[in-house]
Order: C-alpha cells, then sequence, then structure tokens
C-alpha cells in the first residue's frame, strides 16, 4: 500500500522546479497530479512526461476567474481534490529605496493572494465533500526573518506561514489540514533567477552568491527539489492529521524555529 493511494492532488507552479518534482513524488506514491501552471506548454510537457495519472491544467493564480475554472476542471477530471499544493511564486529583490509598487503588487498576487484564493476554492470543494484533505502551502525561510535586499518576498513568505495558521485552524473541523514546508536555497532555475539578483546589487560574479549560500548551509550544500520530497508526502498523507498550522523548516539547517 502506497501512502497517497486513491488520492487525487492539484500543485500549483508543477511546471517546473519543486511543483514537478512533488507531482512525481506524489505519483509514485498513488496519487493522480494535476499539474497547473500558468505556463501551459511546460506544464503540458511535464504532465506527458511523467505519464499516467497526471494532467495539465492552465492555472494563473492571479486571476479568479483562472482559479474557478482551474479548480472546476481538476475536480471534474480527477472526481475531486483531496491534495492542494500551493507552490506557485515569483521572486524579486530590490533595496528599499528601490522597490515599485508594481512589482509589490505582482509578487503579492501570486505569492499571498494566488495562495489565499487558491485555498479557499479547493477547501469549498473538499468542505462540500465532507472527506477531508491536506492543504500544503510553500513557505520559505525568507518568511522567518527579513532580509536587506529582499523585503517584498520576505514579506510574502511571511505572509504565507501567517495564512496557514489561520486557515489551518478554521478549516480543522472540516478534517482539512493546512500546513507548510519553509525550504531553504534550493538549486534549480529559480535560484538562478535569485542569483542574478544578487549579482547586480551586491556586485557579485554570476553564480557566486548561489556558491555562497551552498557552502553556508549546514548540512553542506543546497538543497535539491528531492530534499523535499518526504515532508511533502508526509504532510499529505494520513499519518499528518493531527498536525495542524505548521510550518516546518526543510533547509539543511538553516534555520532553527
Ligand atoms: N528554490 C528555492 O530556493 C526556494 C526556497 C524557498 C522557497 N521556495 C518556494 O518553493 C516554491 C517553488 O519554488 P521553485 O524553486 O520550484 O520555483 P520556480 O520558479 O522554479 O517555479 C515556479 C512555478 O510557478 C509558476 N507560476 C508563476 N506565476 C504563476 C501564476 N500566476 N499562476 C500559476 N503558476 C505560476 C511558474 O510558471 C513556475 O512553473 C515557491 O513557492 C518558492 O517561493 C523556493
Amino acid at each position: 500500500m502506497r501512502r497517497l493511494d486513491g488520492k487525487r492532488a492539484l500543485i500549483t507552479g508543477a511546471a517546473r522546479g519543486i511543483g514537478l518534482e512533488f507531482a512525481r513524488a506524489y505519483l509514485a506514491e498513488g496519487a493522480r497530479v494535476a499539474i497547473c501552471d500558468i505556463n501551459i506548454d511546460a506544464a503540458q510537457k511535464a504532465a506527458e512526461g511523467l505519464g499516467e495519472g497526471a494532467i495539465a491544467v492552465r492555472l494563473d493564480v492571479t486571476d479568479q476567474a483562472s482559479i474557478d475554472a482551474c479548480v472546476a476542471t481538476v475536480e471534474d477530471a480527477l472526481g475531486g481534490i483531496d491534495i492542494l499544493v500551493n507552490n506557485a511564486a515569483l521572486f524579486t529583490a530590490a533595496p528599499i529605496v528601490e522597490i515599485t509598487r508594481a512589482d509589490y503588487d505582482r509578487i503579492f498576487a501570486v505569492n499571498v493572494a494566488g495562495t489565499l484564493f487558491m485555498m479557499q476554492a479547493v477547501a469549498r470543494g473538499m468542505v462540500g465533500r465532507g472527506q477531508g484533505g491536506k492543504i500544503i502551502n510553500m513557505a520559505s525561510q525568507a518568511g522567518r526573518r527579513g532580509e536587506a535586499l529582499v523585503s517584498v518576498y520576505c514579506a510574502s513568505k511571511a505572509a504565507v506561514i501567517s495564512l496557514t495558521q489561520s486557515a489551518g485552524l478554521n478549516l480543522i473541523e472540516h478534517g482539512i489540514n493546512v500546513n507548510a514546508i519553509a525550504p531553504g536555497v534550493v538549486d534549480g532555475e529559480h535560484w538562478d533567477g535569485v542569483d542574478a539578483f544578487f549579482a547586480k546589487y551586491e556586485n557579485k560574479a554570476p553564480g557566486q552568491k548561489k556558491k555562497e549560500v551552498g557552502e553556508a548551509v549546514p548540512f553542506g550544500r543546497m538543497g535539491t527539489a528531492a530534499d523535499l520530497t518526504g515532508m511533502a508526502i508526509f504532510l499529505a498523507s494520513s499519518e499528518a492529521d493531527y498536525i495542524v498550522a505548521q510550518t516546518y523548516n526543510v533547509d539543511g539547517g538553516n534555520w532553527m524555529s
């Protein structure tokens, strides 16, 4: 018996990176998975690559009509949703004196409002079906404390931790567990973008920041998406039924709380 046999999962931002690795891990544990992403071409390729049990659905988490349509499509295709992973997010960095309101709005629309209104749309169906569910939000070590150049992203991830607490307390009466994962530094295309910001603002050579943060992790290297799948499977499984409103660090020892 696999840990997610018969379960139906919707993962946002799953066309690449951590979300795609979670999709692969959930499939291997017996779930069917909807890869939901604004980049539908990449999502379709990802679903094809994963094979049977994976579908791709277009989703823009900043657009309520897109959220409603995506959730309805996935519920229809899979017969319901037992697991939601709110993984889609954007990163930005700038000194306080250079932050633009447009950038703030863009980041909060995806990372915060996207997480909240995806939880709402999926939880409505879970409550209606009366079988509970699991919601996992992707926070970050960035949500645990501010960083000089990363104020907007850090604040957005602190908001994800807070939303996880409130939604967790609100939804547990329906048997819906809401928890979060706070990764540290995870290698992949996302971090290539982060590295470029630091190259600009800290005057570093491309790749230098990435090397430095990797060496600074107590474990001795950057994380990989695969390092996070154990926690993602656990929180989606019945083993986590008594866990409510928590955020777990999976970061090689970067943060202790
Ligand atoms: N990579 C890291 O070091 C790291 C560290 C801590 C936390 N995290 C968090 O983990 C999660 C996944 O990170 P990743 O490294 O795989 O990121 P990524 O940038 O590789 O992937 C993000 C995905 O989200 C999609 N997306 C962007 N905007 C969207 C929208 N409006 N609607 C739907 N989809 C959208 C993108 O197309 C992309 O496929 C994010 O929440 C991120 O903040 C990552």
